[in-house]
């Protein structure tokens, strides 16, 4: 069987999925505790890397490492950049950026890693498709998207800004962590897929509707991965 890697940044967005883990084993390396286990009847290791790029990365490596996972899934929350979207609906990474990654002083462009190969990492396009066929199934009632996920360790919260993400880099919704664990995934040949569900519009109205919709959000993503479980364990 597979063993299948779950990170979320924070602890509201892995509770449901550690509380709803049978056989579960933890143990904590790095100041992060990584929950093994079975979660509906796949192997699993779930565990909150903290928020931004840096946790994130560490918490990939130990995944790929210790645990030698064959896949890794980042859920969670994100601001909405595109034009259609609404709080609530869920974003999919067809592939994931790190916008606040800046060598623009010796000539590269904004978001590009020098001397990298590419700096624009791919998801697994069997995961996304599996991941899109099971959010349409699940949650009939908010709009599902696959597109770029664009990460900084910023939170988005202006009309400004928010503006500058969708243009430069053609941004679906903005985060703090996918395109790190992507980066990790790509330098260690591990499929990855980011999905995230609308907690804001990263805009001025961002830091309201953030604590006001978070949890709430967080509600689609989990029945989302629920389908998407059991539909690999057939
Ligand atoms: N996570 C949820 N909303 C966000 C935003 N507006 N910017 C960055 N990360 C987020």
């Amino acid at each position: 069987m597979v063993c299948i890697g779950v990170i979320g940044a924070m602890e509201e967005e892995v509770a449901s999925l550690i509380a709803q883990m049978e056989n579960e084993e933890s143990k904590t390396m790095a100041g992060m505790t990584f929950h093994k286990g079975t979660l509906w009847k796949q192997e699993a290791v779930v565990v909150r890397s903290g928020i931004g790029k840096v946790n994130m990365a560490v918490c990939t490596q130990i995944l790929a490492d210790v645990y030698e996972v064959d896949m890794v899934i980042n859920t969670g929350v994100a601001g909405g950049l595109y034009k259609d979207i609404n709080v609530g609906d869920i974003v999919i990474s067809s592939d994931a950026i790190q916008h606040d990654f800046d060598v623009t002083g010796l000539g590269h462009q904004r978001g590009e890693i020098p001397r990298m190969e590419s700096s624009v990492f791919r998801a697994d396009t069997e995961l996304v498709d599996m991941a899109k066929e099971a959010c349409e199934i699940v949650n009939p009632e908010i709009q599902c998207f696959v597109g770029r996920v664009v990460t900084g360790d910023q939170f988005i919260s202006s009309n400004e800004k928010k503006e500058e993400l969708v243009k430069e880099f053609g941004g679906y919704c903005a985060e703090m962590e996918g395109a790190a664990m992507a980066h990790v995934a790509t330098l260690n040949h591990i499929p990855f897929v980011i999905i995230r569900a609308i907690s804001d519009k990263a805009d001025n109205s961002a830091p309201v509707a953030y604590s006001t919709f978070e949890e709430q959000a967080i509600i689609h993503t989990v029945k989302l991965l629920a389908a998407m479980f059991l539909k690999m364990s057939k």
